[in-house]
């Protein structure tokens, strides 16, 4: 067994470790808008839902010089988001999504990938993305000086008519492939559904 001690380790190498080992992780795909109503784009791993409430958890560090990233700026001037998820044929795009530039570039434009209006709120939603998720800021949380957990209330779910099945009113996971995050340092850094089971309810032997 390998055992570190988080609590005597710097911020990067606890992000790195804890990073390799919480595999893998969702990554929420995230279109917000600024006040001249200039479309972001931006992939975030370090996410989670929670079902009942319908809400889903973010956290959002900062940028290199230590300014809000302009998700973050967004959702506090705006307080709206749509959160994706991609699958396989969108990898690249997430990923360069996640490039740092400035306010004034729109990733998603840059990428060449269409939007739509969403229903509930301002930002659009990607058309390509199979599942789009229409969210409301319910509140932020500092976990520090360069993190901020951000819980969202989720009011609309899209999702592609080719993941859904009509039967059971859900999504089917074996008719598309999500985009998973696994460590950003030692081996592959992103992954997809490699096997899939279907057992019934939990019982002990
Ligand atoms: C797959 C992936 C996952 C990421 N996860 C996070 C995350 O959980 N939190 C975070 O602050 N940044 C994360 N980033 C980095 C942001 O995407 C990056 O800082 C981006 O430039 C932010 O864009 P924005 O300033 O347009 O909001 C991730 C990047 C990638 C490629």
């Amino acid at each position: 067994m390998i055992t570190r001690d988080l609590t005597t380790l710097s911020k990067r190498d606890v992000y790195r470790i804890l990073s390799s080992l919480v595999i893998p992780r969702p990554i929420a795909w995230i279109t917000t808008v600024d006040g001249a109503g200039r479309v972001n784009l931006a992939p975030f791993s370090s996410f989670m839902g929670i079902f009942g409430p319908p809400m889903l958890a973010v956290t959002l560090g900062r940028r290199r010089d230590g300014s809000l990233k302009d998700t973050h700026r967004n959702l506090k001037e705006r307080g709206e988001a749509v959160v994706h998820i991609a699958d396989l044929p969108l990898l690249e795009a997430l990923h360069a999504s996640g490039a740092e530039v400035g306010p004034e570039v729109s990733e998603a434009e840059r990428l060449g990938l269409a939007t739509e209006p969403s229903l509930q709120v301002a930002p659009p939603r990607l058309k390509g993305a199979p599942v789009a998720l229409e969210c409301r800021l319910n509140r932020e949380l500092e976990l520090g000086p360069v993190s901020t957990l951000v819980l969202l209330d989720v009011l609309t779910a899209h999702a592609a008519e080719r993941i859904w099945d009509a039967r059971t009113d859900s999504a089917d996971a074996s008719f598309w492939t999500p985009i998973a995050r696994l460590a950003s340092v030692a081996g592959p850094n992103y992954g997809a559904l490699g096997q899939t089971f279907s057992l019934g309810n939990p019982e002990l032997p």
